[in-house]
């Protein structure tokens, strides 16, 4: 069996090859695990509560409709940080293709999280895609308007990337880029040939090129390549020490060290999207070479 479903979660399986497959958690639609030839690409906290109570501290949870507190929209400013999607179940849409596997969840504005839809009463049907290839995770979001008014919204894709030791980690392929640092509230092109760890880090990338293939290498060795879809910014987190301390769901302590997120989205301005009208996007993590792309002339 390739899928198999139970009451809380969805597991996904590479037909010519069982130790690469995908879980995904019904709560949040939430991608909790991905494991490439037997081997684990996303870090989840031990302690990430994976009963509905809270949205999952780790794997990829889905950002929707809007992207950390918002105090600026009428509307968006009453949701909770990074909005509804990842604190509400979504359906189970079942199997759309076989081979590479693809399996589809939904949700709309009648079976979201009910006390966030009151505070948000926009009517919305969201499809997300998640496709294993035999060496690539693919998660594609299809959001459709289906009220009478234009909806505003934010996406982002909130990955969670394992690595070994986030002080021998850089991240690749956004120099030369504008970018908005969340901690010092400034923004400015970044000239740093790579990004690297030493204290905690929250950055918006912006506007960056889908043809910029960004890059987590650890030691010199590529360890995971993320390739963009209509999301043109990209936040790089990493908690450090006193933010994980402070985050009751953030396992083991010292966690910070083997993760950091990448998240492709489209958070600096929001998405206008017209009644009746769709919009999709998707993130694609891979292994590739290392591919250095140099800063635009
Ligand atoms: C990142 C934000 O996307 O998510 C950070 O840039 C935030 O500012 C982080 O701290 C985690 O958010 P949360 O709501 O999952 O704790």
């Amino acid at each position: 069996m390739t899928v198999e479903e139970t009451a809380t979660q969805v597991v996904v399986s590479h037909p010519s090859d069982a130790s690469t497959s995908v879980t995904i958690l019904k709560y949040g639609a939430t991608v909790i695990s991905w494991k490439l030839k037997g081997e684990e690409q996303l870090w989840l906290s031990s302690a990430a509560k994976l009963d509905g109570s809270k949205p999952v501290r780790g794997g990829i949870p889905l950002v929707f409709p809007v992207f950390g507190k918002n105090n600026t929209d009428e509307l968006l400013s009453k949701l909770p940080q990074h909005g509804l999607a990842r604190n509400s179940n979504w359906e189970f849409l079942g199997q759309t293709k076989s081979n590479p596997p693809t399996v589809q969840f939904g949700l709309n504005h009648k079976v979201a999280n009910a006390e966030l839809t009151k505070l948000w009463p926009v009517e919305f049907n969201l499809i997300l895609s998640v496709e294993l290839g035999e060496d690539y995770l693919k998660t594609g979001i299809e959001v459709e308007n289906v009220s009478n008014d234009t909806m505003k919204f934010n996406w982002l894709f909130h990955t969670y990337l394992k690595i070994d030791d986030i002080e021998d980690t850089m991240v690749s392929n956004l120099v030369g880029m504008k970018v908005y640092d969340q901690l010092l509230k400034e923004s400015f092109i970044d000239k740093h040939p790579v990004v690297t760890f030493h204290q905690e880090t929250d950055s918006i990338y912006q506007n960056v090129d889908s043809d910029r293939l960004i890059q987590v290498v650890g030691k010199g060795v590529q360890l995971h390549s993320i390739k963009r879809n209509n999301l043109p910014d990209a936040v790089v987190w990493n908690p450090w020490v006193e933010k994980s301390a402070g985050m009751g769901d953030f396992e083991p302590k010292d966690g910070f060290k083997n993760m950091v997120c990448v998240e492709p989205g489209h958070v600096s301005d929001f998405v206008s999207l017209p009644a009746g009208e769709k919009w999709s996007a998707s993130q694609l993590l891979y292994k590739d070479e290392l591919k250095y792309q140099a800063i635009e002339p």
